[in-house]
């Protein structure tokens, strides 16, 4: 990411997330009204005017192809890992932290969870900076998060407990991690003391849910690796799913799932869209503390 330069990958998921709403209802999996509030004026025009009646625009704007496919993936994406954070917090969880939270609104979007549950956004500081703004221009309610601004590749990752600790998480009761959309924009050294910093907040109970891209993909993906560093963020990253579960288990933590965007969407989409064509390099994992 370029030092002074809010990130551009948050913005287009977060828009992406918000043009859900123009999906037929059966393909609508969650709801974001803040995603398109991070864009620039003609997106937020477009929320605006548009978005309230999307269930009638639908039929004539409905997003197809790429786009389509952009969209229903975030929207599989996001609902994979709000059911994470339900279950963790069923199983009596009360802190998240969303490592490289960009323009997730979970915090707003998911009230339903209970007051009492604490939202921890950790990211680069020109993005935090660009959310915070927004949030603050567009009174979108965020009470129960709490920010802390951090560049995973300049600042020492063994130091971020620590700072968490200063904001009020507490590493002696659970913690469920949320790294979306991230690994792919790391070096393999901030991807491997980015996981040993996580074990090391997570007690007991935690959870620590990862989306990452299959290496061959990284590596060979040519339109993907074009568009993303077009955006300014190059992608770098990514493991064999092979690979893991002994990766993950060397540092503490047990593979409990691990599923490719296919997958999901069989699982999740009606059948009618769960055949699009998908790709299957885009994955989701679940790990929990050894
Ligand atoms: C594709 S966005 C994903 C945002 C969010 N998790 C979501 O899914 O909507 C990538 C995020 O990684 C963050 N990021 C990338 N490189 C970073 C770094 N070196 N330090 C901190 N954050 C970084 C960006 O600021 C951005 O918020």
């Amino acid at each position: 990411m370029k030092a002074d330069r809010p990130s551009s990958t948050a913005l287009f998921v977060a828009a992406a997330r918000g043009l859900g709403a123009f999906l037929p209802e059966s393909a609508r999996l969650i709801r974001d009204p803040y995603g398109m509030s991070f864009g620039g004026p003609a997106l937020r025009a477009f929320d605006k005017l548009a978005t309230p009646f999307a269930e009638r625009l639908s039929p004539r704007l409905r997003p197809s192809g790429r786009l389509e496919l952009g969209i229903l993936w975030l929207q599989l994406r996001t609902r994979v890992l709000d059911d994470y954070i339900a279950e963790f917090v069923a199983a009596g969880g009360r802190q998240v932290l969303l490592l490289g939270a960009g323009y997730d609104t979970r915090a707003s979007r998911l009230s339903g969870l209970g007051a009492d549950v604490a939202f921890f956004e950790v990211d680069h500081p020109a993005t935090q900076r660009h959310k915070r703004a927004v949030l603050a221009r567009e009174k979108i309610p965020a009470d129960r998060a709490r920010y802390l601004a951090w560049d995973f590749e300049a600042q020492p990752l063994a130091a971020l407990p620590n700072a968490l600790a200063g904001i009020g998480h507490d590493a002696s009761a659970p913690t469920i991690t949320i790294w979306e959309g991230v690994t792919m924009y790391l070096t393999e050294s901030a991807i491997d003391a980015s996981i040993r910093c996580v074990r090391s907040l997570s007690a007991r109970g935690s959870a620590f849910a990862i989306t990452y891209f299959e290496r061959e993909a990284v590596r060979d993906n040519r339109w993907m690796k074009f568009f993303v560093s077009r955006l300014g963020e190059p992608m770098r990253f990514g493991w064999q799913p092979s690979e893991l579960g002994p990766y993950l288990s060397e540092r503490g933590f047990e593979l409990v799932r691990d599923e490719n965007q296919p997958e999901i969407a069989r699982r999740l989409l009606p059948a009618a869209y769960a055949t699009r064509p998908f790709t299957s390099f885009r994955r989701i994992a679940l790990a929990t503390v050894a």
